[in-house]
């Protein structure tokens, strides 16, 4: 098992490790069994993980002596809102849960975000675990400690900045993972050779098929390269002040599509959209050459993921939409742009006509 080590604001006590291997679930439940953070746990985890993860963790962990109980929620983003979030208030006080207590996030994007929302505000704050059992939230979501809930006017417009008192990263999850929540992921891994490392892109232009094909030792590699990339990213910037910021690359676009498409376009095939779409901004502003503008390109097609945007969508919808991104500020959107691979810069903001040219061209005709 590797560990990486997340240093913020030089406070120990807000640092925590990220744990990364395979076939270590056993050993998750001695280290918050050894870490002793709380006299009881709740797990939260959703009606797609906890039979037979959920329960099975449940079980281990009462062997272990350890006070535990488990929540299950319902699967997928339309649980991501107020009205969960409060069952779930009601459900620990309903339990005698206290400021001695401790959550365990067992599952995605969409749990891991909750339960670090709940933690946040139950009783003024408790200790919270993530397990993420997605590649999207192994490699994204669980680290950084970004809680969110959605409301109707939008994705995440409600949330926290609240960090975890550790990750642990079980490569075993991805066996059984579909091939849609697979691509989802290699979406942010494609980001993270896109801004930060050249030889990770490099890599995965090289191994395509065996990674597809879930290799696990490569796995291994561009997992624990992209949580390294993200920790000392949030080191620099927790709150998102600035250099954060680039880890928004492709993601302005990337949501404006998602949430235009009323989410039926999943967030891994949208940012990769957003992503060649800032791509080609870069590149109509002459800051990137063109050949890296192809390379990106083609490696996002390499995996799958969609490089097009379906003509279904309006324009002008997508362009309202991110004119309303939470982000925008003084009605200005900036934008994460490339000078050139692994080089990513904030723009002061693109000409509208620049962004609505290039929708037009990206439309799948
Ligand atoms: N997913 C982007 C961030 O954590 O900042």
């Amino acid at each position: 098992m590797n560990k990486i080590k997340v240093n913020l604001d030089k406070k120990i006590s807000a640092s925590y490790e990220i744990c990364i291997g395979q076939n270590i679930i056993d050993r998750i439940e001695m280290i918050i069994a050894k870490n002793n953070c709380a006299s009881r746990y709740v797990i939260v985890t959703d009606s797609n993980v906890s039979t037979p993860h959920g329960e099975k963790f449940l079980t281990t962990l009462k062997a272990m002596d350890i006070d535990v109980d488990m929540i299950e929620l319902p699967d997928g983003e339309a649980s991501k809102n107020i009205d969960t979030v409060l069952n779930i208030a009601k459900k620990l006080i309903k339990m005698g849960v206290d400021r001695k207590s401790a959550l365990i996030a067992l599952g995605g994007g969409v749990v891991g975000d909750m339960v670090g929302f709940v933690a946040s505000i139950y009783m003024r704050g408790i200790p919270y675990y993530q397990i993420p059992t997605t590649l999207l939230a192994q490699v994204d979501s669980s680290i950084g400690g970004k809680t969110a809930i959605d409301l109707p006017e939008g994705k995440n417009l409600l949330g926290t900045f609240y960090q975890p008192k550790g990750v642990f990263i079980d490569l075993s999850f991805l066996n059984t993972l579909p091939s849609r929540e697979f691509k989802n992921g290699m979406a942010e891994i494609i980001k993270y050779g896109i801004i930060d490392d050249t030889d990770l892109f490099s890599l995965l232009e090289s191994e395509v098929k065996a990674i597809s094909d879930r290799d696990m030792a490569l796995l291994l590699t561009i997992i624990e390269k992209s949580c390294r990339i993200k920790k000392r990213i949030i080191e620099i910037d927790e709150k998102e002040t600035g250099l954060r910021r680039i880890l928004n690359f492709g993601h302005t676009i990337g949501h404006a599509i998602e949430a235009q498409s009323d989410y039926s376009i999943s967030h891994g095939d949208a940012i990769s959209i957003g992503m060649v779409a800032s791509a080609k901004i870069s590149e109509k502003l002459k800051y990137l050459p063109s050949k890296d503008r192809q390379r990106i390109e083609s490696l996002i097609r390499a995996f799958g993921l969609p490089h097009r945007i379906p003509m279904s969508l309006s324009t002008e919808g997508i362009l309202s939409r991110l004119k309303a991104d939470k982000k925008k500020e003084d009605n200005i959107i900036k934008f994460v742009l490339l000078k050139k691979l692994g080089m990513p810069f904030i723009n002061g903001g693109v000409p509208e006509e620049i962004i609505q040219e290039t929708i037009v061209e990206l439309k799948d005709r």
